[in-house]
């Protein structure tokens, strides 16, 4: 393996041959450290290019088990146009009881092809990267659905595994500051390791753990879904009464009935519509998608306003094409620091005709 100096944001060729880099999860974390306004408008300008059609998003193919009915691996191809020009796929696995053996719940990787030629020119570590796009997904939507009122100040995270501590490191770094941060998990270990990173990291903040959904749901301004729920676990829109903004990264936990009486906002409706999602359920019960009010891309371009008399739910599916651009833009920042790791040879059956006799190993 080598490192290559400062490769271009196009992958180089030396000699005609497509270099191939692989980046270890140390260089992505460190590439995106303090970079998180950046990056928030990495995911505001996908999402437009997205909703001006310069990309493509097939639906995500789902790998299940019938061994493991609570894990999957999903494919997540994608093409992103403009000047990102990248195309690829993040193929990203889930299995919820890796938590009890001590290993984050989710491992990925992400692989980045050249838009000219097809060939791979990257392989990324990607669970931060996964993190990462989901967390500058919801500040920028918090964010966005919040224009022109008072910020909420009372967070409530439900489910509080690895999401939910880069979404709070994606909202105080954008700005969001809080009275009272709520934490309900069904596990008490996740809920006091996550009071003590927030302890470590906003001392200032008064941290509550609730005993109950209910309570923390009630109490909170702003709510944050990332549970590995399967299938809806909160019912009653009583709960709801006060509106709050809720960030439903997790798209399971919400019944019907929640979901048909809030303004809804999604990232893609094609996809949120898909997998079960408690969206997905509401059309099944209701036979239509009237209850969709728009994307994040209408809510930024002001085709859709949020109003304060109803709960809004924000519904990210997670769309491929943030995996590649953030994926991108961290290739691009590791090549100008010129930090590539470069495996020698890696694409080797070059010479349509095979080498002739004269040439050596290298194809000269
Ligand atoms: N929409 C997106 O783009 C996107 C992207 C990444 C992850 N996610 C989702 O975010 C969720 C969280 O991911 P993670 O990596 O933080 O998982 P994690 O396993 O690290 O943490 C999940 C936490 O939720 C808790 N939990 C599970 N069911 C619960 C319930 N019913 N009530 C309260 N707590 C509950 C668990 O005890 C655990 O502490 C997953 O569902 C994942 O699929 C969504």
């Amino acid at each position: 393996m080598s490192t290559a100096a400062a490769l271009d944001a196009v992958p180089s060729a030396t000699d005609g041959v497509p270099a191939f880099a692989v980046i270890p999860g140390a260089q992505v974390a460190q590439a995106l450290e303090g970079r998180e306004r950046e990056i928030v408008d990495v995911v505001a300008r996908t999402y437009r290019m997205h909703g001006a059609g310069e990309t493509g998003n097939p639906p995500s193919y789902f790998l299940r088990f019938p061994d493991k009915p609570n894990s999957r691996i999903i494919a997540l191809p994608a093409s992103v146009g403009g000047d990102v020009g990248v195309d690829g796929i993040k193929w990203v696995s889930s299995f919820p009881d890796n938590v009890a053996a001590g290993l984050p719940r989710a491992s990925a990787v992400l692989i980045l092809n050249d838009h000219r030629t097809g060939y791979p020119f990257a392989c990324l570590e990607a669970s931060i990267i996964n993190a990462v796009r989901t967390s500058a997904s919801a500040a920028l939507a918090a964010d966005q659905l919040t224009k022109g009122r008072t910020r909420p100040r009372r967070v409530g995270f439900f489910g509080v595994g690895l999401i939910a501590r880069y979404l709070h490191t994606y909202l105080a770094a954008t700005g969001w500051t809080f009275d009272e941060v709520g934490v309900f998990d069904l596990n008490p270990e996740s809920a006091a390791g996550f009071r003590g990173y927030l302890e470590r990291h906003d001392a200032a903040t008064t941290v509550r753990i609730h005993e109950d959904a209910e309570s923390l749901v009630r109490s909170s301004d702003l709510l944050v879904f990332a549970t590995v729920a399967g299938e809806p676990h909160v019912h009653d829109p009583a709960w709801f009464a006060h509106h709050p903004l809720v960030l439903h990264v997790s798209l399971r936990d919400l019944s019907p009935e929640i979901v048909l009486g809030a303004t809804n906002v999604v990232d893609d409706v094609d996809h949120c519509l898909r997998a079960n999602t408690s969206l997905h359920l509401a059309e099944q019960q209701v036979g239509n998608r009237d209850f969709v009010h728009g994307t994040l891309d209408d809510v930024m371009a002001g085709r859709v306003s949020p109003v304060s008399d109803r709960t809004t739910v924000f519904s990210p599916f997670g769309l491929g094409i943030l995996d590649l651009a953030v994926g991108k833009a961290v290739y691009d920042e590791i090549g100008r620091a010129g930090g590539l790791q470069v495996i020698d040879g890696f694409f080797h059956e070059l010479q349509r005709y095979g080498q002739g006799p004269q040439q050596d190993s290298t194809g000269r």
